[in-house]
Parts: C-alpha cells; sequence; structure tokens
C-alpha cells in the first residue's frame, strides 16, 4: 500500500493521513498525538504494528500485509456513545469488504468482522480527553491478506484474510473504503442507518450464547434483540432477561 494509492480511492475530501511503515500502535500513536492537540479526523495508517493491542488488553497480531489504522473524533456532544460509534465502525468495515472483494462478511457483537465464521477485523474504540474536551480513537485492524507463510500460527485456525493472494492495490481501496465509511457513520450517528445493516449481518441476533463476564462465572442465555443503542437483550435459562453493553462481557456462540 502507498500513500498516493490510498489518496487516489478516497472521496472524502481533506482527510488529514499519514501512513506508516510500521509503528507500536496506531491507536497508542494517535492518542498521543491528540494528547497534543491533533485536529478532529486525523487518520494514522501502519503497514504493520509491533505492540498492536485489542480489546481486554489483548496482543493484535499485526504482521505485514494487514491494514491498521485509527481515526481521532472530538465529538462536540458531552453524551456522546461511543458504543454506537463501534458498532457503526463495524458496519463501515463490512460495507468496505463486501465493495472492494466478492467475499461475504458478518458481525459478532460487538465489533469482530467475520468472514465464514473466522474473523478478519478487530475493532478498538479507545476515549480520551485534552483538557475538559473528549476525544474518541476508533482503531481498526484487518487482515488483508498474507504473504506465503500466512496468518501467525495462534490464530490461523480462528482467523482469516479478505484477499486470498497479496494485492496491495485492493488493499488501498479497501483501507480508503473504510475511512470514507466511517466519516460517513460519524457525521451521521444520530440517524442510526447503520442499525439495519448490523442486525442483519449479526451472528448472534436470535442464536443461543454463553455470556462470559470478565469476573464472574459463565452462563447460557439466547439473544433476543439487539436495541437501537447497540445493547444486546438476552434471556437467561432461568427466564431473567437482562440488557448487555459494551465491555462488561464477551460471548461465545
Ligand atoms: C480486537 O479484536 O480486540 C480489537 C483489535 C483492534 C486492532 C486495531 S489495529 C489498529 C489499532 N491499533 C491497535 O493497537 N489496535 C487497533
Amino acid at each position: 500500500m502507498t500513500y498516493d494509492g490510498i489518496l487516489s480511492h478516497l472521496k472524502t475530501k481533506n482527510i488529514n493521513i499519514s501512513l506508516y511503515d510500521s509503528v507500536s500502535s496506531t491507536n497508542t500513536l494517535l492518542k498521543e498525538m491528540a494528547v497534543n492537540g491533533e485536529k478532529d479526523g486525523k487518520v494514522v495508517v501502519a503497514l504493520s504494528q509491533t505492540a498492536g493491542r485489542g480489546r481486554y488488553d489483548r496482543k493484535f497480531y499485526s504482521d505485514k500485509g494487514g491494514i491498521y489504522l485509527s481515526v481521532l473524533f472530538r465529538p462536540d456532544t458531552k453524551g456522546f456513545d461511543t458504543t454506537l460509534l463501534t458498532s457503526a465502525a463495524a458496519v463501515a468495515v463490512s460495507d468496505a469488504i463486501e465493495k472492494t472483494s466478492d467475499k461475504t462478511t458478518q458481525i459478532k457483537w460487538v465489533n469482530d468482522i467475520l468472514i465464514n465464521n473466522k474473523k478478519v477485523c478487530g475493532i478498538l474504540c479507545e476515549g480520551g480527553f485534552t483538557g475538559n474536551n473528549g476525544f474518541v480513537i476508533v482503531g481498526i485492524g484487518i487482515n488483508a491478506y498474507t504473504d506465503k507463510n500466512g496468518l501467525n500460527n495462534e490464530i490461523k485456525d480462528i482467523a482469516t484474510t479478505v484477499f486470498d493472494t497479496p494485492c496491495p492495490q485492493l488493499s488501498e481501496k479497501l483501507c480508503a473504503s473504510v475511512v470514507d465509511n466511517l466519516f460517513y457513520q460519524y457525521q451521521n450517528l444520530e440517524k442510526r442507518e447503520f442499525l439495519n445493516t448490523y442486525r442483519k449481518k449479526s451472528v448472534v441476533l436470535g442464536k443461543t450464547v454463553t455470556v462470559i463476564p470478565k469476573n464472574a462465572s459463565t452462563s447460557v442465555a439466547k439473544v433476543l434483540e439487539i436495541d437501537d443503542n447497540c445493547r444486546l437483550l438476552l434471556e437467561f435459562e432461568n427466564g431473567e432477561k437482562r440488557y448487555l453493553s459494551t465491555g462488561e462481557i464477551s460471548i461465545k456462540i
């Protein structure tokens, strides 16, 4: 992927993008930039990361061939809903993958993108403050393709790639499409247009799942609904119904 290649596909005007060969983590780098006053809408893209991070402080494998990007948003509303943005970001990536490849995607609540039930993209939203003003960083890691060595051994059974062969030009198109879609979703977040697609692509809606809280024992529940704030309405085996928000739990289908 090259800077000019990404820009040639980008439709959104005046986006400030930096492309790096390798960084520790695009989220960490952009967070530092944000604290030092970087403006709303800054995009950082890297071809590889040495310390890519996932949710719950998990390592995110970030070898060459993937697309690792972070976008800085400075929402002007106090009660900005990060869960909504995270879910909208999932739809942004999912649409971009389907537009750029012949693959069909699914979304696993909250924000894993799957192809044939294997993970192809993870999203990590992080918040912070510059003085009194809050900011959000949306970090997106996509397994676009791998070289002949394939995906890392630790993830090869649970992860997959968008493209079957190395194709940097398609990755540039995919990267630009993700950025375009994400800006659109951010600017139209209140309209919640993405919810239809989010529900349609959900692999958990209507399914029985194992709920895995951070510090408690697991339980089994049926997913009855994804509400307008992207919370899951769960019905547990004892008949209890409860809404769950992002961050509280992970689930296994
Ligand atoms: C997850 O699957 O748990 C989320 C993974 C998020 C990975 C992306 S890659 C770009 C950005 N920089 C990071 O260190 N993490 C996010």
